[in-house]
C-alpha cells in the first residue's frame, strides 16, 4: 500500500513509526514531514494546508490510504477533497472538524446535549463581552472561537486583564478572524486529563490516558507552549473516572455529532479538567495532541494502520484495540526561548535505536540541524511510571544540539496522584 501522512511533527513522526510495523506499508510518504522524519518516510515538500497540491500528490502517486493529522488542513475540509478522489482516509470531513475549529460550536453542541463543561457565554460584541467582565467572578477564560495555534485561550487573573484579551481579540484581531467571536467561560480547577480515542460515530474507543505539560518552565511556569512532555496513563484518571467519562462525555459527544449530522470519524481527543464537581470537557481536539501522541502509540499494541482503516471503512467495532500495561514518558527538547524568539541550525546528535519523534529539523548536507522551538521528543516506556521518566532523561543526555532546552519535571505531577 502506498500510504501518505499529511503534517511534519512530532506527532506524525510517532504515527509513522507506528504504521512502518505494518508490513502492508510498503511505501510511506509524509507531506511535508521534516528532517527526522526523513529517516522513517519519503518527505515531500508540499505543506499541509495546500489542499490541492495534496490532492494531486495524492492522484500522481496512487495513494491508496492518507492520514490527516493537523488541525489546520482537517478543518479546511482535507478529508472531503481526498474522498471525493476515491482516497480513503483517517481523519474526521470538515463538518465534524468544526468540533475543535469553532469553540462556539463546541461550547453550544455541549450546552445542548448536557455534556458537562465550564458554564460560558458567546460574545459577537465587543462591549457587550466588556459589560459582561465587570460582573463576571475572576478568574475567567476568554478563549477565541477559531483555531490560533494553541494560543487563544487567555487565563485571567483580573478584570483588566481579561478586557485586555478581549480586546486584543476582538479589536487588535490578534488571532485574525479566529477572534471575531469570543468565548467567556468559568474558570475550572483539578486535574487535566488528554483522552485521546478512535472512533467511526458507531463506536469510540478511548485510549490510553495521559497528562501534557502545556507551560514552558518547570512547576508549570512561564508561558504557554504546544507541549512540552507528556506520560501515560494519568493517574488521576482512576478506573472509575474513566467509566464516568466514557458515560457522560464521550458516548453522549459521538452521538452529539451524529445527531447533528456531523458524523465524526478518526481521532476524537477530549481534554478534560477533573473538578470538584465530576470530570469537564475543557477543549475538543479534531486529531491526535502533540505530544499526547508520543506517549500513547509506544503503549499500542494493536496495529495502528489496521485501525486506521477499520476506522475510515465503519468497521471499528471488528478490531479489539489493546494497550500495553506499560507507563511511558516523553520529554520534548526545545530550542532555548520557545516559544517566544530562539536560535536554531545547530547539529542535533542522536542515538538511532530510540524512540526519538523529531519535529523540528532539517538536512542539511547529510546533517540533521535544528530548526523550529520544539525540535523533538524522547520517549521511553518501563513497567512503572518513575521508571519511564528516569529512562527518559537518561536518553535525554544521549541527545544534543546547541541551545537545548528542556524541562526537568515531565512526570512530577503525575506521580504525586499515585495512591
Ligand atoms: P487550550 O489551548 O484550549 O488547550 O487551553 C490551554 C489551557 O488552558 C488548558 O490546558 C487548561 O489548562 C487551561 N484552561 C482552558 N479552559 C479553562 C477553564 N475553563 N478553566 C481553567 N483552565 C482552563
Ligand atoms: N497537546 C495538546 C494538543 O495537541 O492540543
Amino acid at each position: 500500500m502506498n500510504i501518505m501522512v499529511i503534517g511534519g511533527g512530532g506527532r506524525e513522526h510517532a504515527i509513522i513509526k507506528k504504521i512502518k510495523e505494518n508490513p502492508k506499508a510498503d511505501k510511506i510518504y509524509a507531506l511535508p514531514g521534516n528532517g527526522g522524519i526523513a529517516a522513517d518516510a519519503e518527505c515531500v515538500n508540499i505543506g499541509a494546508k495546500d489542499i490541492d497540491a495534496i490532492v494531486e500528490f495524492a492522484k500522481a502517486n496512487s495513494i491508496d490510504f492518507a492520514v490527516v493529522a493537523p488541525d489546520d488542513p482537517l478543518v479546511l475540509g482535507a478529508v472531503d477533497a481526498l474522498n471525493e478522489i476515491g482516497i480513503k482516509c483517517f481523519g474526521p470531513r470538515k463538518n465534524a472538524a468544526i468540533i475543535e475549529g469553532s469553540k462556539v460550536f463546541s461550547k453550544n453542541l455541549m450546552k445542548k446535549y448536557g455534556i458537562p463543561t465550564a458554564e460560558y457565554e458567546v460574545f459577537t460584541d465587543m462591549e457587550a463581552a466588556l459589560k459582561y467582565l465587570d460582573t463576571a467572578s475572576i478568574p475567567v477564560v476568554v478563549k477565541a472561537d477559531g483555531l490560533a495555534l494553541g494560543k487563544g485561550v487567555i487565563i485571567a487573573m483580573t478584570r483588566d486583564e481579561a478586557k485586555d484579551a478581549v480586546k486584543s481579540m476582538m479589536e487588535d484581531k490578534v488571532f485574525g478572524e479566529s477572534g471575531s467571536q469570543v468565548v467567556i467561560e468559568e474558570f475550572l480547577t483539578g486535574p487535566e486529563v488528554s483522552v485521546l480515542s478512535f472512533t467511526d460515530g458507531k463506536t469510540l474507543v478511548p485510549m490510553v490516558s495521559s497528562m501534557d505539560h502545556k507551560r514552558a518552565k518547570d512547576n508549570d511556569e512561564g508561558l504557554n507552549t504546544g507541549g512540552m512532555g507528556t506520560i501515560a496513563p494519568n493517574p488521576y484518571y482512576t478506573d472509575e473516572v474513566a467509566a464516568k467519562c466514557m458515560e457522560e462525555i464521550f458516548i453522549p459527544t459521538m452521538n452529539a455529532m451524529n445527531a447533528e449530522g456531523r458524523t465524526f470519524a478518526g481521532c476524537l481527543y477530549f481534554g478534560l479538567m477533573l473538578t470538584p464537581k465530576g470530570p469537564k470537557v475543557i477543549e475538543y481536539n479534531c486529531r491526535f495532541g502533540d505530544p499526547e501522541t508520543q506517549v500513547v502509540l509506544p503503549l499500542l499494541d494493536t496495529d495502528l494502520l489496521d485501525i486506521m482503516m477499520s476506522v475510515a471503512e465503519g468497521t471499528l467495532s471488528q478490531i479489539q484495540v489493546r494497550f500495553k500495561d506499560e507507563c511511558a514518558c516523553c520529554v520534548v527538547m526545545a530550542s532555548d526561548g520557545y516559544p517566544q524568539k530562539y536560535d536554531s541550525g545547530f547539529e542535533i546528535k542522536m542515538p538511532s535505536d530510540k524512540n526519538i519523534y523529531v519535529a523540528g529539523a532539517k538536512l542539511s548536507e547529510g546533517k540533521l540541524l535544528t530548526a523550529g522551538g520544539r525540535v523533538l521528543g524522547v520517549t521511553e516506556t518501563a513497567p512503572t511510571l518513575k521508571e519511564a521518566i528516569a529512562k527518559s532523561y537518561e536518553t535525554v543526555k544521549q541527545v544534543s544540539f546547541d541551545n537545548a532546552y528542556y524541562r526537568n519535571d515531565i512526570g512530577k505531577r503525575a506521580l504525586e496522584g499515585i495512591k
